[in-house]
């Protein structure tokens, strides 16, 4: 029987009497499934489990996205991503610069992203203190916060989503190595059109769905329009009142939702200071968005069919 305590701040639960290198069990997915509705980022500490293990974890959620960049695959299970500053021979072994500004993961692909799995190898510390945390902001509590004519004027309204945004700025703004994408690449990435309000399959409330990692465009206004409304809508969803910020220590097996929630991976740590973890992007299937979907998975123990 899992424990599930809120951190009382903006995000988060602890969850503890659970050992994810084994299965867990349908009621346990159940608590969990309802958990990240309601807290969207839940810890679970003192975790001892490998690649497989977090693969198969993961599966229970829906089907994990692959990602584009083989070479930091997992060697032996290519559904675990590495994102790490390690390197070995002169070679990084991961992606050294994953997710380090704010975006939602997968918004950019037609059925989007709905929890990652996130699991510390190495964790840098810094006079005894663990740097290289990740933010989280909640997107119930952005939505709320919008002011009544906003709410009104954007619904039903929709932006386009671009996986090259996010590239082009580390490259551009964050001075990342990474090369540009290749045309194979873009094409497996075509941009993509999304709600920018969405109801949550699992808490029934409305959340904005519009980050400044892949949005590009609200598709019913001037380009002008959209730039200046995206830029707005930019600075009230990361307004530090909807910010919890999850500092890291070996060990932890965290999990987010994707679709209530936008975060960020500070990378305040230098090359010196090892960083590694291990991940799973897992996506929606249609079918988390419709009706019944969250009584449907508690009761079989799997978001997927
Ligand atoms: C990510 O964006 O999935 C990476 C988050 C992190 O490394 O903290």
């Amino acid at each position: 029987m899992l424990t599930i305590t809120p951190t009382g701040k903006i995000l988060g639960a602890t969850v503890t009497g659970v050992d994810l290198s084994r299965p867990l069990s349908d009621a346990d997915f159940a608590q969990t499934l309802q958990a990240l509705g309601q807290y969207g980022v839940l810890r679970f500490s003192g975790q001892h489990i490998d690649a497989a293990a977090l693969r198969d974890f993961s599966l229970r959620f829906g089907p994990i996205q692959v990602g584009v960049s083989e070479g930091f695959r997992h060697p032996q299970v290519r559904e675990v991503g590495i994102l790490s500053n390690v390197t070995e021979n002169g070679k990084p072994v991961g992606l050294a610069d994953a997710g380090q500004d704010w975006h939602t993961d997968m918004s950019y692909r037609e059925t989007v992203g709905f929890v990652n799995t996130l699991y510390a190898v190495k964790v840098p510390m810094r006079n005894g203190k663990a740097v290289g945390d990740t933010l989280f902001a909640n997107m119930h509590a952005a939505y709320d916060g919008l002011a009544p004519e906003w709410k009104q004027r954007l619904a039903g309204m929709t932006a386009t989503h671009d996986f090259n945004k996010f590239w082009e700025n580390m490259r551009q703004n964050h001075a990342s190595k990474r090369p540009p994408l290749t045309p194979e690449q873009r094409a497996q990435r075509p941009a993509v059109v999304h709600p920018i309000f969405m109801t949550h399959p699992i808490t029934g409330r409305t959340v904005l769905y519009c980050n400044p990692g892949y949005a590009i465009r609200i598709n019913e206004m001037s380009e002008a329009e959209s730039d200046k409304v995206l830029d707005m809508l930019f600075q009230h969803q990361l307004q530090d009142k909807y910010i919890y910020r999850h500092s890291w220590q070996v060990n932890d097996l965290l999990i987010w939702e994707h679709i209530g929630t936008l975060h960020n991976a500070l990378p305040d740590y230098g090359p010196g200071e090892q960083r590694m973890m291990l991940r799973c992007q897992v996506m929606t299937t249609p079918q988390v968005f419709e009706p019944g979907f969250v009584d449907r998975a508690m009761a079989r123990g799997s978001a997927l069919q």
